[in-house]
């Protein structure tokens, strides 16, 4: 029964207009591959387009810090509706940091957040680390 509903749902989506259904038969071809192995150092990059229209590059290299590779880059391609995307990232030891019009924005906050609230929500906070650090003292298991 799930197996006909599901059928019957992809029958639908497939036959919705201005849709490109592609089969796992189709060939993509790759128009552009430069790719450079990783080096001892961890500097590598690649730059690849599909015929598909998906164009992806990246680059890295290892940080002297702590053998981390850092890495920044790009992706693109045109959603099935004609929409273009487009994402650059960076990711290095501040985390993965993307940057595309399409990414979802918070909305503002409403109103103004008065600074009683603002005072107990760094109390919290300080609570919380305190905590965590009276925790982190309780769990240690060393050999002095
Ligand atoms: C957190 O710990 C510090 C240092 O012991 C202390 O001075 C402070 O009052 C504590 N904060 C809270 C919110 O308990």
């Amino acid at each position: 029964m799930k197996y006909a509903i599901f059928i019957a749902l992809f029958a639908v989506a497939s036959a919705l207009p201005g849709r490109v259904v592609r089969s796992s038969d189709d060939v993509v071809p790759i128009l552009r591959s430069d790719v450079v192995a990783p080096s001892a150092g961890g500097e590598y990059s690649f730059d690849v387009e599909t015929g598909d229209g998906i164009v992806r590059s990246e680059s890295g290299y290892g940080s002297a810090d702590n053998g981390a590779v850092e890495s920044q880059g790009t992706v693109s391609f045109t959603h099935p509706d004609g929409t273009p995307f487009e994402l650059k990232f960076v990711a290095n030891a501040a985390g993965y940091q993307p940057e595309s019009a399409a990414l979802p924005v918070a909305p503002a906050f409403p109103f103004e957040i008065p600074q009683f609230v603002l005072d107990q929500i760094a109390k919290a906070a300080e609570e919380d680390a305190n905590r965590s650090l009276e925790q982190s003292k309780g769990d240690y298991v060393g050999y002095e």
